[in-house]
C-alpha cells in the first residue's frame, strides 16, 4: 500500500467526541459534520446530560448548528451518575436517540465530578444495560490521587476490567481513548462485544510531546499521552483490522486561555483536521487500506448502525490547518498548529 496519493472511503463517523454547548459548540459542530456522518456525542456538560429529555434537547440544538445541506446524526450517551436509575436506563433505550451510558470515575477529566463515587455503585445499572443492550461507554483510568497518572489506565485495566468482563458476559463496551498497551491487549483479548476506540494523538504521540522544549498544553489530554512502546500497541491495534477497534477522536476543545494557563485543561482539539491526523498515523504505517473500515465501519456495526452513505476524499497534499479557530467569543488552538500535514480532505 506504499505511494497511495489518494483515499476514498464511506462517509466515516467519528464514536467519541466533546462539543461542549452554546456559542461554543454552534462553532466547532461545522468542523466535524464537514468531515463525519454521525459522532457519539460526550455528556459531560455542567450540567451533565442524565436523562432522555436534555439529550433530546442537546440533540436538538446540536443539530441546529450543523450547516444546511450537510448530513450530520449526532448520536447521544447519558452520564452515568450515583442517582441513575434502571427506569432511566430502561427511558434512554425507548428514546431511539441514545446509544450509549458514558461512566466517568468522579475526578478523572473535565467535568467528571457527577461520576461514579465507586464503579460497584453502577452495577445494578450494568445489569439493566446489559439486558436492554445498552452500550457501556468507560472512562478507565483510576482516579486515587496516590497513583502515577501514567499508571492509571493499566491499574484500571487489572482492577476494573477484568472484572466487568466476568461479571456481565453480554454487556457491550467501549474502553474509551484507550492509551496503553495493557488497555489494548485487553481489548483483543476480550469477547467481540467489547471494543475501543483510538484517538489521533495518541497514535502520534508519545508523552515526550508535552515537554519537547518546555511545556506544551495543547498536548495535554487525559488519558495522559504515554510510552512509545504503548503509542506502538496503539498503531498496531488501530492497524491490525481487527474491528473492535474504531476511530474516536475525543476532540475536546477548550479556550485557548484555558489551555495556556497556570492549571491548563485536559483535552486536545482535532475536529479540524481529524482524518488528515489519522491518515498521517495510517500512512506512516503504511497500512491506509485499513483506513475506511476503522473510520467509518467497525463504530457503525459495533454500534448497530448501517454504514453512512456518501464518501469522503483525502488527497496526499501538503495542508497547514488554521492555527486557531473561533469558538464562540474566545479562540481554541488545535494539536498541532501551524505545523504541516501530509493529506488533506477535498470537499
Ligand atoms: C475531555 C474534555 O475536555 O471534556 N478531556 C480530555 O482530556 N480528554 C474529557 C475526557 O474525555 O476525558
Ligand atoms: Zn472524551
Amino acid at each position: 500500500m506504499t505511494n497511495m496519493t489518494s483515499l476514498t472511503f464511506p462517509r466515516p463517523d467519528d464514536m467519541h467526541l466533546h462539543v461542549r454547548d452554546g456559542a461554543a459548540m454552534r462553532s466547532v459542530v461545522p468542523l466535524t459534520a464537514r468531515q463525519f456522518g454521525r459522532a457519539i456525542i460526550m455528556p459531560n456538560l455542567r450540567p451533565p446530560i442524565v436523562n432522555v429529555e436534555q439529550a433530546q434537547e442537546y440533540r436538538a440544538r446540536i443539530l441546529a448548528a450543523v450547516p444546511a445541506g450537510v448530513a450530520f446524526e449526532p448520536l447521544m450517551t447519558l452520564y452515568l451518575t450515583d442517582r441513575t436509575s434502571k427506569e432511566d436506563i430502561r427511558a434512554a433505550k425507548a428514546s431511539g436517540i441514545i446509544h450509549g451510558v458514558k461512566y466517568y470515575p468522579a475526578g478523572a477529566t473535565t467535568n467528571s465530578d457527577s461520576g461514579l463515587t465507586a464503579l460497584e455503585n453502577g452495577f445494578p445499572i450494568f445489569e439493566e444495560m446489559e439486558k436492554v443492550g445498552m452500550p457501556l461507554l468507560l472512562h478507565g483510568e483510576v482516579t486515587d490521587p496516590a497513583t502515577d497518572i501514567f499508571d492509571r489506565e493499566a491499574i484500571f485495566v487489572d482492577t476494573h476490567l477484568q472484572n466487568l468482563r466476568r461479571r456481565y458476559e453480554n454487556l457491550k463496551m467501549v474502553v474509551e481513548h484507550i492509551t496503553t498497551k495493557e488497555a489494548a491487549q485487553f481489548v483483543m483479548d476480550a469477547p467481540a462485544h467489547v471494543c475501543a476506540t483510538i484517538t489521533p494523538q495518541h497514535m502520534l504521540y508519545n508523552r515526550n510531546a508535552i515537554f519537547k522544549g518546555g511545556i506544551r498544553p495543547h498536548y495535554y489530554c487525559l488519558p495522559i499521552l504515554k510510552r512509545e512502546e504503548d503509542r506502538a500497541a496503539l498503531i498496531a491495534a488501530a492497524t491490525s483490522g481487527s474491528p473492535k477497534f474504531f476511530l474516536g477522536t475525543d476532540s475536546a476543545p477548550h479556550a485557548k486561555h484555558n489551555k495556556e494557563n497556570c492549571c491548563g485543561h485536559a483535552g486536545c482539539f482535532t475536529a479540524h483536521a481529524a482524518l488528515e491526523l489519522y491518515a498521517q498515523v495510517f500512512d506512516a504505517a503504511n497500512a491506509l487500506d485499513k483506513m475506511p473500515d476503522f473510520a467509518a465501519k467497525f463504530g457503525a456495526q459495533f454500534y448497530g448502525l448501517p454504514v453512512n452513505a456518501g464518501m469522503v476524499a483525502l488527497k496526499k497534499e501538503p495542508f497547514v490547518p488554521s492555527a486557531q479557530f473561533a469558538m464562540g467569543d474566545d479562540e481554541v488552538v488545535p494539536l498541532d498548529a501551524g505545523e504541516t500535514l501530509a493529506w488533506k480532505m477535498i470537499d
